[in-house]
Protein backbone atom coordinates (compact mmCIF):
# COMPACT_ATOMS: atom_id res chain seq x y z
CA UNK A 1 0.00 0.00 0.00
CA UNK A 2 1.33 3.47 -0.71
CA UNK A 3 0.33 6.93 0.77
CA UNK A 4 1.66 9.87 -0.81
CA UNK A 5 4.12 7.83 -3.13
CA UNK A 6 5.89 6.53 0.07
CA UNK A 7 5.39 2.68 0.75
CA UNK A 8 4.30 1.51 4.63
CA UNK A 9 8.19 0.33 5.23
CA UNK A 10 8.99 4.16 3.84
CA UNK A 11 6.67 5.57 6.02
CA UNK A 12 7.60 3.63 9.32
CA UNK A 13 11.04 4.25 8.92
CA UNK A 14 10.57 7.97 8.05
CA UNK A 15 9.01 7.92 11.14
CA UNK A 16 11.49 6.47 13.62
CA UNK A 17 14.17 8.44 11.95
CA UNK A 18 11.87 11.79 12.26
CA UNK A 19 10.89 10.87 15.83
CA UNK A 20 13.03 8.53 17.02
CA UNK A 21 16.96 8.70 18.81
CA UNK A 22 19.49 7.37 16.23
CA UNK A 23 20.71 5.01 18.71
CA UNK A 24 20.53 1.78 16.40
CA UNK A 25 21.43 1.17 12.49
CA UNK A 26 18.45 -1.08 11.69
CA UNK A 27 18.39 -3.31 8.49
CA UNK A 28 15.52 -1.48 5.91
CA UNK A 29 12.84 -3.78 6.87
CA UNK A 30 9.61 -2.79 8.97
CA UNK A 31 8.06 -6.13 10.81
CA UNK A 32 4.51 -6.21 11.84
CA UNK A 33 3.83 -9.95 12.63
CA UNK A 34 5.82 -12.84 13.86
CA UNK A 35 4.80 -16.59 14.54
CA UNK A 36 6.98 -19.48 15.37
CA UNK A 37 10.44 -19.60 13.25
CA UNK A 38 8.94 -16.50 10.78
CA UNK A 39 8.22 -12.63 10.38
CA UNK A 40 6.64 -10.61 7.92
CA UNK A 41 6.90 -6.95 7.01
CA UNK A 42 4.45 -4.51 6.63
CA UNK A 43 4.06 -4.90 2.89
CA UNK A 44 2.91 -9.09 3.35
CA UNK A 45 6.18 -10.49 2.73
CA UNK A 46 7.43 -13.61 4.94
CA UNK A 47 11.05 -13.97 6.34
CA UNK A 48 12.62 -16.53 8.55
CA UNK A 49 13.98 -15.08 11.73
CA UNK A 50 17.84 -15.33 12.03
CA UNK A 51 18.44 -13.42 14.70
CA UNK A 52 15.76 -13.95 17.32
CA UNK A 53 15.74 -10.56 18.69
CA UNK A 54 19.44 -11.19 19.66
CA UNK A 55 18.51 -14.75 20.79
CA UNK A 56 15.69 -13.53 22.99
CA UNK A 57 12.83 -15.44 20.75
CA UNK A 58 14.57 -19.29 21.46
CA UNK A 59 10.74 -20.14 21.43
CA UNK A 60 9.69 -19.01 18.92
CA UNK A 61 7.71 -15.81 17.82
CA UNK A 62 4.16 -15.47 19.62
CA UNK A 63 4.84 -18.89 21.23
CA UNK A 64 0.86 -19.74 22.36
CA UNK A 65 1.45 -21.09 25.48
CA UNK A 66 3.71 -18.10 26.50
CA UNK A 67 0.94 -15.65 24.77
CA UNK A 68 -1.92 -17.59 26.66
CA UNK A 69 -0.10 -17.25 30.32
CA UNK A 70 0.50 -13.13 29.43
CA UNK A 71 -2.66 -12.62 28.55
CA UNK A 72 -4.33 -14.65 31.26
CA UNK A 73 -2.30 -12.71 33.53
CA UNK A 74 -2.42 -9.43 32.39
CA UNK A 75 -6.00 -9.37 33.02
CA UNK A 76 -5.80 -10.76 36.59
CA UNK A 77 -3.29 -8.32 38.00
CA UNK A 78 -0.22 -6.68 36.36
CA UNK A 79 1.98 -4.87 38.75
CA UNK A 80 1.68 -4.64 42.96
CA UNK A 81 5.60 -3.14 43.09
CA UNK A 82 7.57 -5.36 45.82
CA UNK A 83 5.61 -3.48 48.68
CA UNK A 84 3.49 -6.06 48.74
CA UNK A 85 3.65 -9.88 47.79
CA UNK A 86 1.85 -10.97 44.56
CA UNK A 87 0.83 -14.78 44.32
CA UNK A 88 2.77 -15.53 41.43
CA UNK A 89 6.71 -14.20 41.81
CA UNK A 90 6.73 -16.95 44.79
CA UNK A 91 5.95 -19.53 42.25
CA UNK A 92 8.43 -18.20 39.40
CA UNK A 93 11.09 -18.16 41.97
CA UNK A 94 10.80 -21.80 43.22
CA UNK A 95 10.27 -22.70 39.50
CA UNK A 96 13.56 -21.22 37.99
CA UNK A 97 15.06 -22.11 41.23
CA UNK A 98 14.87 -25.80 40.95
CA UNK A 99 15.28 -25.65 37.07
CA UNK A 100 18.49 -24.34 36.94
CA UNK A 101 19.29 -25.89 40.64
CA UNK A 102 20.02 -22.42 42.82
CA UNK A 103 18.85 -21.58 46.24
CA UNK A 104 17.37 -17.96 45.23
CA UNK A 105 16.75 -15.67 42.45
CA UNK A 106 16.50 -12.35 41.93
CA UNK A 107 14.46 -10.56 39.90
CA UNK A 108 14.54 -7.84 37.23
CA UNK A 109 13.46 -6.96 33.72
CA UNK A 110 16.49 -6.09 31.52
CA UNK A 111 19.81 -7.69 30.94
CA UNK A 112 21.68 -4.76 31.68
CA UNK A 113 19.76 -4.43 34.97
CA UNK A 114 20.50 -8.24 36.03
CA UNK A 115 24.49 -7.69 35.07
CA UNK A 116 24.36 -4.64 37.43
CA UNK A 117 22.48 -6.46 39.93
CA UNK A 118 25.00 -9.26 39.69
CA UNK A 119 27.64 -6.99 40.17
CA UNK A 120 26.64 -5.35 42.91
CA UNK A 121 25.59 -8.56 44.68
CA UNK A 122 29.57 -9.51 44.31
CA UNK A 123 30.88 -6.23 45.55
CA UNK A 124 28.75 -6.75 49.09
CA UNK A 125 29.83 -10.38 49.13
CA UNK A 126 33.56 -9.17 48.67
CA UNK A 127 32.67 -6.95 51.59
CA UNK A 128 30.76 -8.74 54.33
CA UNK A 129 32.18 -12.15 53.47
CA UNK A 130 35.55 -12.08 52.20
CA UNK A 131 36.21 -8.53 54.27
CA UNK A 132 38.08 -6.49 51.36
CA UNK A 133 38.23 -3.28 52.57
CA UNK A 134 35.92 -1.05 52.05
CA UNK A 135 35.53 0.65 48.05
CA UNK A 136 38.68 -1.43 47.18
CA UNK A 137 36.92 -4.71 45.51
CA UNK A 138 37.99 -5.58 42.05
CA UNK A 139 35.95 -7.62 39.28
CA UNK A 140 37.40 -8.96 36.44
CA UNK A 141 35.98 -8.62 33.29
CA UNK A 142 36.77 -9.80 29.80
CA UNK A 143 38.50 -7.55 26.70
CA UNK A 144 35.52 -7.72 24.42
CA UNK A 145 32.70 -7.74 26.40
CA UNK A 146 29.12 -7.29 26.09
CA UNK A 147 27.07 -6.55 28.84
CA UNK A 148 24.70 -4.21 28.17
CA UNK A 149 24.73 -0.83 28.26
CA UNK A 150 24.00 1.24 31.90
CA UNK A 151 27.01 3.78 32.42
CA UNK A 152 29.03 0.97 34.96
CA UNK A 153 29.21 -1.52 32.16
CA UNK A 154 30.04 0.58 29.33
CA UNK A 155 32.69 1.67 31.88
CA UNK A 156 34.67 -1.84 31.04
CA UNK A 157 33.76 -2.21 27.40
CA UNK A 158 36.44 -1.67 24.86
CA UNK A 159 34.27 -1.00 22.27
CA UNK A 160 34.61 2.68 21.75
CA UNK A 161 31.25 3.62 19.83
CA UNK A 162 29.56 2.19 23.30
CA UNK A 163 31.68 4.95 25.21
CA UNK A 164 32.84 7.78 23.57
CA UNK A 165 31.24 11.14 25.60
CA UNK A 166 29.64 8.89 28.49
CA UNK A 167 32.87 9.56 30.62
CA UNK A 168 33.47 9.55 33.66
CA UNK A 169 33.74 6.29 34.08
CA UNK A 170 33.22 3.88 37.13
CA UNK A 171 36.42 1.96 39.07
CA UNK A 172 36.58 -1.38 39.93
CA UNK A 173 37.11 -3.34 36.99
CA UNK A 174 40.76 -5.24 35.46
CA UNK A 175 40.10 -6.62 32.03
CA UNK A 176 42.19 -9.70 30.86
CA UNK A 177 42.34 -11.65 27.84
CA UNK A 178 39.15 -13.89 26.73
CA UNK A 179 40.12 -16.77 26.42
CA UNK A 180 43.36 -16.52 28.66
CA UNK A 181 43.93 -18.51 30.94
CA UNK A 182 47.26 -17.41 31.98
CA UNK A 183 45.72 -13.79 31.98
CA UNK A 184 43.60 -14.47 34.69
CA UNK A 185 45.46 -16.90 36.85
CA UNK A 186 48.11 -13.89 36.86
CA UNK A 187 45.47 -11.33 37.57
CA UNK A 188 43.96 -13.22 40.24
CA UNK A 189 47.53 -13.94 41.95
CA UNK A 190 48.35 -10.59 41.82
CA UNK A 191 45.16 -8.65 43.41
CA UNK A 192 43.59 -9.85 46.65
CA UNK A 193 40.59 -7.54 46.25
CA UNK A 194 39.13 -9.50 43.15
CA UNK A 195 35.12 -10.71 44.55
CA UNK A 196 34.44 -11.39 40.76
CA UNK A 197 34.99 -13.15 37.21
CA UNK A 198 32.10 -11.77 34.81
CA UNK A 199 32.06 -13.85 31.66
CA UNK A 200 30.14 -14.85 29.19
CA UNK A 201 30.41 -18.33 28.30
CA UNK A 202 30.62 -17.60 24.47
CA UNK A 203 31.21 -14.24 23.33
CA UNK A 204 28.03 -13.09 21.45
CA UNK A 205 27.79 -9.67 20.60
CA UNK A 206 31.83 -9.63 19.89
CA UNK A 207 30.92 -12.11 17.14
CA UNK A 208 30.34 -15.35 18.25
CA UNK A 209 33.52 -16.08 20.34
CA UNK A 210 33.65 -20.10 20.99
CA UNK A 211 36.68 -20.26 23.90
CA UNK A 212 38.94 -23.25 24.09
CA UNK A 213 37.39 -26.54 25.39
CA UNK A 214 37.92 -26.78 28.88
CA UNK A 215 38.06 -22.87 29.43
CA UNK A 216 35.36 -22.59 31.65
CA UNK A 217 36.06 -25.25 33.76
CA UNK A 218 39.61 -24.32 34.19
CA UNK A 219 38.67 -20.69 34.95
CA UNK A 220 36.19 -21.43 37.31
CA UNK A 221 38.85 -23.65 39.53
CA UNK A 222 40.99 -20.77 39.35
CA UNK A 223 37.97 -18.52 40.73
CA UNK A 224 38.09 -21.27 43.81
CA UNK A 225 41.17 -21.50 44.34
CA UNK A 226 41.33 -17.66 45.14
CA UNK A 227 37.79 -17.43 46.66
CA UNK A 228 36.32 -15.56 43.63
CA UNK A 229 32.77 -15.41 42.73
CA UNK A 230 32.61 -16.71 39.08
CA UNK A 231 29.77 -14.72 37.33
CA UNK A 232 28.22 -16.47 34.33
CA UNK A 233 26.17 -13.83 31.75
CA UNK A 234 24.10 -16.56 30.23
CA UNK A 235 21.74 -13.59 29.03
CA UNK A 236 22.38 -14.42 25.42
CA UNK A 237 23.91 -18.20 25.60
CA UNK A 238 21.20 -19.47 27.93
CA UNK A 239 17.94 -21.02 27.78
CA UNK A 240 18.42 -23.76 24.90
CA UNK A 241 21.15 -21.09 22.24
CA UNK A 242 23.58 -23.37 22.37
CA UNK A 243 22.20 -27.03 22.04
CA UNK A 244 22.43 -26.96 26.40
CA UNK A 245 20.00 -25.26 28.95
CA UNK A 246 22.88 -23.26 29.47
CA UNK A 247 26.12 -23.02 27.41
CA UNK A 248 28.64 -23.28 31.13
CA UNK A 249 26.84 -26.86 31.08
CA UNK A 250 28.64 -27.90 28.08
CA UNK A 251 31.91 -27.78 30.24
CA UNK A 252 30.01 -29.26 33.70
CA UNK A 253 30.66 -25.78 35.07
CA UNK A 254 27.47 -24.95 37.40
CA UNK A 255 28.44 -20.67 38.09
CA UNK A 256 28.48 -18.81 41.30
CA UNK A 257 26.13 -15.92 40.21
CA UNK A 258 24.01 -16.89 37.08
CA UNK A 259 22.43 -13.81 34.93
CA UNK A 260 19.61 -14.52 33.02
CA UNK A 261 17.23 -12.32 30.36
CA UNK A 262 15.93 -12.41 27.16
CA UNK A 263 14.51 -15.88 26.55
CA UNK A 264 13.46 -15.91 30.23
CA UNK A 265 10.40 -14.56 29.09
CA UNK A 266 10.58 -16.03 25.02
CA UNK A 267 10.81 -12.36 23.57
CA UNK A 268 7.18 -11.79 24.88
CA UNK A 269 8.08 -9.55 28.14
CA UNK A 270 11.15 -7.61 30.02
CA UNK A 271 12.11 -10.47 31.81
CA UNK A 272 15.72 -10.85 33.77
CA UNK A 273 17.12 -12.37 36.77
CA UNK A 274 19.80 -13.55 39.04
CA UNK A 275 20.43 -16.56 40.78
CA UNK A 276 22.67 -17.66 42.99
CA UNK A 277 22.75 -20.49 46.52
CA UNK A 278 21.99 -18.56 49.92
CA UNK A 279 25.20 -17.63 51.00
CA UNK A 280 25.86 -15.51 48.24
CA UNK A 281 21.93 -13.76 48.10
CA UNK A 282 21.86 -13.32 51.50
CA UNK A 283 23.85 -10.15 51.15
CA UNK A 284 20.99 -8.47 49.70
CA UNK A 285 18.86 -7.12 52.34
CA UNK A 286 15.40 -4.99 52.22
CA UNK A 287 16.31 -1.47 50.70
CA UNK A 288 19.75 -2.53 49.11
CA UNK A 289 18.57 -3.42 45.75
CA UNK A 290 15.30 -3.11 43.84
CA UNK A 291 12.68 -2.29 40.65
CA UNK A 292 9.36 -1.45 40.11
CA UNK A 293 8.17 -3.87 37.52
CA UNK A 294 11.29 -6.58 38.56
CA UNK A 295 9.11 -9.85 39.48
CA UNK A 296 6.05 -8.58 38.29
CA UNK A 297 3.31 -10.85 37.66
CA UNK A 298 2.82 -11.02 34.30
CA UNK A 299 6.75 -11.31 34.05
CA UNK A 300 6.03 -14.24 36.68
CA UNK A 301 3.73 -15.93 34.38
CA UNK A 302 5.57 -15.21 31.44
CA UNK A 303 8.47 -16.65 33.00
CA UNK A 304 7.25 -20.41 33.73
CA UNK A 305 5.40 -20.60 30.72
CA UNK A 306 8.91 -20.07 29.02
CA UNK A 307 10.83 -21.98 30.56
CA UNK A 308 8.15 -25.07 30.66
CA UNK A 309 8.22 -24.50 26.64
CA UNK A 310 11.94 -25.32 26.39
CA UNK A 311 11.64 -28.25 28.55
CA UNK A 312 8.54 -29.69 26.16
CA UNK A 313 9.69 -28.91 23.09
CA UNK A 314 13.30 -30.01 24.03
CA UNK A 315 14.74 -27.07 22.46
CA UNK A 316 17.87 -28.18 23.84
CA UNK A 317 18.62 -31.04 22.05
CA UNK A 318 16.85 -29.44 18.84
CA UNK A 319 19.68 -26.37 18.89
CA UNK A 320 22.19 -28.92 19.25
CA UNK A 321 20.78 -31.07 16.54
CA UNK A 322 20.67 -28.18 14.00
CA UNK A 323 23.54 -26.51 15.17
CA UNK A 324 25.75 -29.64 14.02
CA UNK A 325 23.97 -29.76 10.46
CA UNK A 326 23.95 -25.83 9.66
CA UNK A 327 28.03 -25.86 10.66
CA UNK A 328 28.73 -28.95 8.61
CA UNK A 329 26.62 -27.70 5.72
CA UNK A 330 28.20 -24.30 5.91
CA UNK A 331 32.07 -25.53 6.33
CA UNK A 332 31.22 -27.77 2.82
CA UNK A 333 30.66 -24.51 1.12
CA UNK A 334 33.26 -22.53 3.29
CA UNK A 335 35.94 -24.73 1.28
CA UNK A 336 35.48 -23.85 -1.89
CA UNK A 337 34.28 -19.98 -1.07
CA UNK A 338 36.32 -16.78 -1.19
CA UNK A 339 33.68 -14.49 0.36
CA UNK A 340 33.18 -16.80 3.65
CA UNK A 341 36.49 -17.16 5.43
CA UNK A 342 34.99 -19.91 8.40
CA UNK A 343 31.73 -20.60 10.43
CA UNK A 344 31.96 -20.92 14.35
CA UNK A 345 29.70 -21.21 17.01
CA UNK A 346 27.63 -23.48 19.30
CA UNK A 347 24.03 -25.09 19.08
CA UNK A 348 21.86 -22.63 16.66
CA UNK A 349 24.58 -19.59 18.21
CA UNK A 350 26.78 -19.14 15.27
CA UNK A 351 28.14 -16.57 13.05
CA UNK A 352 30.16 -16.28 9.68
CA UNK A 353 33.02 -14.61 9.52
CA UNK A 354 33.10 -12.69 5.59
CA UNK A 355 36.38 -12.20 3.95
CA UNK A 356 36.80 -8.60 3.79
CA UNK A 357 37.53 -5.81 6.45
CA UNK A 358 35.41 -4.82 9.20
CA UNK A 359 35.56 -1.50 7.82
CA UNK A 360 33.68 -3.19 4.32
CA UNK A 361 29.96 -3.09 3.42
CA UNK A 362 30.36 -6.27 2.02
CA UNK A 363 28.61 -8.29 5.38
CA UNK A 364 25.64 -5.38 5.52
CA UNK A 365 25.43 -5.74 1.33
CA UNK A 366 24.93 -9.65 2.17
CA UNK A 367 22.80 -9.19 5.12
CA UNK A 368 20.26 -6.60 2.29
CA UNK A 369 20.81 -9.47 -0.44
CA UNK A 370 19.57 -12.12 2.47
CA UNK A 371 16.06 -10.41 3.52
CA UNK A 372 15.57 -9.86 -0.59
CA UNK A 373 16.23 -13.58 -0.46
CA UNK A 374 13.70 -14.23 2.46
CA UNK A 375 16.15 -14.62 5.32
CA UNK A 376 16.54 -11.71 8.10
CA UNK A 377 19.98 -11.59 9.68
CA UNK A 378 22.47 -8.82 10.69
CA UNK A 379 26.11 -7.91 10.87
CA UNK A 380 27.84 -7.66 14.13
CA UNK A 381 31.52 -5.94 14.06
CA UNK A 382 31.65 -4.86 10.16
CA UNK A 383 32.07 -8.35 8.47
CA UNK A 384 30.82 -10.92 11.19
CA UNK A 385 27.06 -12.43 10.38
CA UNK A 386 25.26 -13.67 13.17
CA UNK A 387 22.81 -16.75 12.50
CA UNK A 388 20.80 -17.36 15.65
CA UNK A 389 17.10 -18.67 14.21
CA UNK A 390 14.49 -19.45 16.67
CA UNK A 391 14.93 -23.17 18.50
CA UNK A 392 11.62 -24.02 17.28
CA UNK A 393 13.27 -24.81 13.80
CA UNK A 394 12.87 -28.01 12.22
CA UNK A 395 15.35 -29.71 10.39
CA UNK A 396 13.19 -29.13 6.76
CA UNK A 397 12.99 -25.26 7.57
CA UNK A 398 17.30 -25.74 8.10
CA UNK A 399 17.57 -27.06 5.57
CA UNK A 400 15.66 -24.27 3.57
CA UNK A 401 17.47 -21.48 5.31
CA UNK A 402 20.82 -22.86 4.79
CA UNK A 403 20.00 -22.81 0.74
CA UNK A 404 18.80 -19.46 0.59
CA UNK A 405 22.51 -19.03 2.65
CA UNK A 406 24.39 -20.12 0.16
CA UNK A 407 22.94 -19.06 -2.58
CA UNK A 408 23.47 -15.95 -1.30
CA UNK A 409 26.60 -16.00 -0.54
CA UNK A 410 27.66 -17.36 -3.77
CA UNK A 411 26.33 -13.96 -5.77
CA UNK A 412 29.03 -12.19 -3.91
CA UNK A 413 31.86 -14.98 -4.72
C1 LIG B 1 25.69 -11.30 27.06
C2 LIG B 1 24.76 -10.13 27.19
N1 LIG B 1 24.66 -9.51 28.37
C3 LIG B 1 23.83 -8.47 28.54
C4 LIG B 1 23.07 -7.99 27.51
C5 LIG B 1 22.16 -6.79 27.74
O1 LIG B 1 20.82 -7.15 27.73
P1 LIG B 1 19.70 -6.02 27.53
O2 LIG B 1 19.83 -5.50 26.14
O3 LIG B 1 18.40 -6.74 27.77
O4 LIG B 1 19.96 -4.96 28.56
C6 LIG B 1 23.15 -8.60 26.26
C7 LIG B 1 22.36 -8.09 25.12
O5 LIG B 1 22.62 -8.35 23.97
C8 LIG B 1 24.03 -9.70 26.09
O6 LIG B 1 24.15 -10.31 24.91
Amino acid sequence: MTILGKSASEQAIALENNYGAHNYHPLPVVLNKGEGVYVWDVEGKKYYDFLSAYSAVNQGHCHSKIIDAMTRQSKTLTLTSRAFYNDMLGKFEEYACKYFGFDKLLPMNTGAEAVETALKISRRWGYEKKRIDENNAEIIVCENNFHGRTTTIISFSNDPEARKNFGPYTKGFIKVEYDNLDALEETLKNNKNVVGFLVEPIQGEAGVYVPSDGYLKAAKALCEQYNVLFIADEIQTGIARTGKLLACQHEDVKPDILILGKALSGGAYPVSAVLSNNEIMEVITPGSHGSTFGGNPIAAAVGIAALEVVEEENLAENADKLGNIFREKLNDYIEKSNIVKLVRGKGLLNAIVINDSSESDTAWNICLALRDNGLLAKPTHGNIIRFAPPLVMNEEQLEECISIIIKTLESFE
